[in-house]
């Protein structure tokens, strides 16, 4: 497979171990992994809508959730990082952060401190920084945050790719990017824009 240099801008280098649990031997392009990735992630969403309900906001649904995504592909779905990245926190920290940012995401809607949108804008932002996985922490995110919407404010999810294909460089991921990188300095207002409040 292709180094890093073929990642578009904010995506996370996968470090040789993590490589190491690729379930395909043969995967010599990033084209070939993303066409794998996202046979595996349409499986997962079959899955999501065949599921029974219970709270998304728990620490084993958000592993659950990856590992359908992605454990075709990648023998760690579902298991938290273990190694230091460019994007995220300390991987020591991973499970209190998960269960800080839970509480606080059920405590929002329970209490209604911000609306549905922001709400969501807030929870994927951090979902992003903590950052659970090596590898597929924006596409967890994006589909995590659509239910939180959808199952604690009964509200449609976020049109993120805008007709746009998210995980290449274009206008749109740009802007979620930086959206993001705003986010990480406090400054919300582009992630909100791009969320579409
Ligand atoms: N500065 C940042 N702060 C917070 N989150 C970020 C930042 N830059 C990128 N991200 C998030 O990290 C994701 C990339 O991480 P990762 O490669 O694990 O996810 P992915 O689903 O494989 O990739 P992608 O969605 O980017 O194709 C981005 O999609 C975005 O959600
Ligand atoms: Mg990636």
């Amino acid at each position: 497979m292709s180094g890093a240099a073929s990642e578009p801008d904010g995506a996370t280098p996968l470090d040789p171990d993590e490589r190491e649990g690729l379930r395909f031997r043969h995967v010599t392009t990033r084209g070939e992994l993303n066409e794998l990735e996202q046979a595996n992630v349409q499986n997962g969403l079959l899955w999501l809508a065949r599921r029974r309900k219970g709270d998304v906001l728990s620490e084993r649904f958000m592993r659950e959730l990856h590992r359908r995504m992605f454990g075709d592909v990648w023998r760690w779905a579902g298991a938290f990082r273990q190694t230091e990245k460019n994007i995220g926190i300390d991987p020591l920290h991973i499970a209190v952060e998960l269960r800080k940012l839970l509480d606080d995401a059920r405590y929002w809607a329970t209490n209604g401190t911000y609306a549905p949108l922001e709400a969501a804008a807030r929870f994927h932002h951090r979902l992003v920084a903590i950052h659970l996985f090596a590898n597929g922490n924006g596409r967890h995110a994006r589909i995590a945050t659509d239910l939180y919407l959808e199952e604690y404010f009964d509200h449609p999810p976020v049109d993120w790719a805008a007709g746009h294909d998210l995980l290449h460089t274009n206008g749109r991921r740009d802007a979620y990017i930086a959206a993001l990188r705003a986010a990480d300095a406090g400054e919300y207002s582009a992630l909100l824009e791009f969320v579409g409040m």
